[in-house]
């Protein structure tokens, strides 16, 4: 079956500007997160209804730590409740669920509610959501090095191929697009290896407010886009890295 490819296989998200949809509301920040929970939800169907495969989202960064210790609280109840509230709909949806990022310094509930997820969902085929989650790319990239070393790979064996296989993300071909909402323009240490040729989109629009329209405003973007990959391919070649 060949597959559209005004489509992106992958798509990668940060999901930025939950605090200031928030503030304009005058609700404490925390409220800004848990819409945008509720946003992701519905973003994870649209996506999977457009024939996406795999949806990445950064939801806890390596560096998210450094806020305030009750907003670091808060997110980490907030993404419990979710699971627990949202995990039984999203499997018998058909979404495979893929943790990425460092589980150590987690809370022994998180890391199970993670485990239960992976496991409930890990036959689903409809689309794969992996959710980085005290993730960042720079630490992808070392333990990527450590495990490499760890199984005694000589020099000349270290190849673009090699680190891959040994990447936090190697289940999922490179992100097409990547979006970033809430107006800033930068990657923030997301998927540094990944996104080497990805398609960017940032966008003004508060994570919260990101809807479906949104969403295909953003892949209609990339649909006008012409990906070359460094050559002189195009739109009608696939890439081999997917
Ligand atoms: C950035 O907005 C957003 C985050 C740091 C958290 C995003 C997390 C979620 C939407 C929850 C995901 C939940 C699950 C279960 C996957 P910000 O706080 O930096 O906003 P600001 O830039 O306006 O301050």
């Amino acid at each position: 079956m060949t597959r559209d490819l005004s489509v992106p296989r992958h798509l990668a998200i940060v999901m930025d500007g939950n605090g200031r949809w928030a503030k304009k509301r005058h609700l404490p920040r925390f409220f800004g997160h848990k819409a945008g929970v509720d946003g992701l939800l519905k973003v994870i169907k649209a996506c999977a209804d457009r024939g996406i495969e795999y949806l990445t989202v950064f939801a806890f960064s390596s560096e998210n730590w450094k806020r305030p210790e009750d907003e670091v609280s808060g997110l980490m109840g907030l993404v419990l409740v979710a699971v627990t509230k949202y995990l039984a709909k999203l499997a018998g949806d058909g979404v495979r669920i893929v943790i990425v990022g460092e589980r150590d310094g987690l809370s022994d509930r998180l890391r199970a509610a993670w485990d239960e997820a992976e496991q409930l969902t890990q036959h689903n085929t409809r689309i794969t959501l992996s959710v980085a989650f005290n993730y960042g790319g720079r630490w992808d990239l070392v333990q990527a090095c450590q495990q490499a070393v760890a199984a005694g790979l000589r020099p000349e064996q270290i190849t673009e191929q090699s680190i891959s296989a040994f990447m936090a993300m190697r289940h999922a071909p490179d992100p097409d697009l990547f979006i970033r909402t809430g107006g800033e323009v930068r990657i923030s240490n997301f998927m540094l290896w990944q996104v080497a040729y990805s398609e960017l989109v940032f966008t003004d629009c508060l994570w919260p407010d990101f809807d479906v329209a949104a969403l295909d405003a953003a892949l209609a973007t990339y649909a006008g886009r012409e990906r070359r990959f460094g050559g002189v391919e195009t739109r009608s070649v696939e890439p081999a890295t997917g």
